[in-house]
């Protein structure tokens, strides 16, 4: 069994490792980097490189949901469970 790994970064893009295929809506396959066996995909809609994450979360002060709800609850913890 091929073994993926998707890592949610703190108010960041989704690290996906391991042996995996993108395909974009229109079914297109993404081809990643020779050597790179991760990408990390933008969850914060702002990247220019779309569905890449280019570093643009960080400057434009993106918040995840799961802490935007942390806040709204008053708890600081992370053991938000799926
Ligand atoms: S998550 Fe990094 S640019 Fe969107």
């Amino acid at each position: 069994m091929a073994d993926v790994k998707i890592t949610v970064r703190p108010n960041g893009p989704y690290r996906v490792e391991g042996p995996f295929t993108l395909v974009d809506a229109e079914g297109k396959e993404w081809t990643l980097p020779e050597g790179k066996p991760w990408v990390s995909l933008c969850r914060c809609g702002a990247s220019v490189n779309k569905p890449f994450c280019d570093g643009t979360h960080s400057k434009i002060g993106f918040q995840a949901a799961e802490a935007a709800v942390r806040a709204e609850e008053g708890s600081a913890g992370f053991d938000v469970k799926i």
